[in-house]
């Protein structure tokens, strides 16, 4: 049985992927230092799969750590997810993105090379593309990040693209993920960010709890059907799905590969709060404000790439993906947490 070690295994998108590799006959090793993530996350894995994953609480940055973690298994892959991703912070705070996002990638790269690790797949972000003037994005098309986080993401994705050619045995996916939403069907993981929520559903899910108040739906007067933007939300366990499926590709094939997950069918904020409200039975109560610097009308995937290459399209759509968010949030209510 081959061994995966997933960095930022406890958070949103990790945690459901290291289910998908459980539950695809991989073991799993998770490294987080949980800064924005719970231990018990681990227990809900454990529910859904009946096997837990071995858990390593520490720092991509910790070198002796990770020398230790490949020390003690014969780890086959890695599938990198630790890093921070609120864009606002990263602009406030650009050395602590760098820092954590990029020397860290980079502290994770060298002990993976050193321990002779073949495999690698990257957590990137459709925010690569910048502002590219087109509303779908395709791999080819030029990169021009305009917030730090976003660079911190080019940045690994260039320093792994030239490490796999220096070294020819290393192989490379960067998956650039569009915008994920809902939650395993369990409902016992999903996106539960410590503080305040920066994106759009968990905010939903504790306003629908009565934790938060209002909504702000930030622009209400762009050229969209119902002039809020437009974003390709894509279901975390398609998403999940989709790097299982990198690590089966990589295997059979050299190189380094950048590939888009996305549905290529994006919704509007209104659409998912009305389709919130629909599958939940709660108001979501919220107010149109100005437009924020920096967002775009309307951005989606083409992920004609990830279909041919991976063999992966994403299956659910938008009442799922509210339908899974609720139920994890009701339950996450009746926990009183
Ligand atoms: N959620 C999104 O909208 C989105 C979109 C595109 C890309 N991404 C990327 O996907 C990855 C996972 O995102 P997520 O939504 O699951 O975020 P998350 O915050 O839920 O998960 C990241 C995990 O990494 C851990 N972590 C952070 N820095 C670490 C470090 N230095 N050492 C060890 N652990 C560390 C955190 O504790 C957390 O558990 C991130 O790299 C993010 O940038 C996320």
């Amino acid at each position: 049985m081959k061994t995966i070690l997933v960095t930022g295994g406890a958070g949103y998108i990790g945690s459901h992927t290291v289910v998908a590799l459980q539950d695809g006959g991989y073991q799993v090793v998770i490294l987080d230092n949980l800064c924005n993530s719970k231990l018990v996350v681990l227990n809900s894995i454990q529910k859904i799969c009946s096997k837990t994953p071995v858990f390593y609480q520490g720092d991509i940055r910790d070198r002796t750590l990770l020398s230790k973690i490949f020390n003690n298994h014969s780890i086959s892959g890695v599938i990198h997810f630790a890093g921070l991703k609120a864009v606002g912070e990263s602009q406030s705070q650009p050395l602590k993105y760098y820092d954590n996002n990029v020397a860290g990638s980079i502290t994770l790269l060298e002990e993976i090379l050193k321990a002779k690790v073949d495999t690698f797949v990257f957590s990137s972000s459709a925010t690569v593309y910048g502002e590219p003037g087109a509303s779908q994005y395709q791999e080819d098309m030029p990169t021009a990040p305009i917030n730090v986080y976003g660079r911190t993401k080019l940045m690994v994705e260039e320093i792994l693209g030239d490490s796999a050619k220096a070294n020819p045995g290393l192989k490379v996916a960067c998956l650039r993920y569009f915008n994920p939403v809902g939650a395993h069907s369990s409902g016992l993981i999903g996106e539960n960010p410590v503080g305040t929520p920066n994106n759009l559903m968990p905010y939903i899910g504790q306003i629908a709890l009565g934790i938060l108040p209002r909504l702000k739906v930030f622009g209400s007067d762009y050229p969209t059907p119902d002039g809020t933007g437009l974003r390709d939300y894509i279901h975390v366990d398609d998403l999940a799905i989709g790097h299982v499926l990198a690590l089966d590709y990589l295997e059979r094939n050299p190189g380094a590969i950048t590939v888009n997950l996305g549905t290529g069918k994006p919704y509007s904020v209104l659409e998912m709060i009305a389709t919130f409200e629909k599958v939940s039975g709660k108001k979501i109560p919220y107010d149109l404000v100005e437009r924020r610097s920096g967002d775009l009308a309307e951005y989606y995937a083409n992920s004609g790439l990830a279909k041919a290459v991976l063999g992966w399209q994403a299956k659910h759509g938008i009442e799922r993906m509210c339908e899974d968010t609720w139920r994890f949030y009701s339950q996450l209510g009746a926990q009183g947490s």
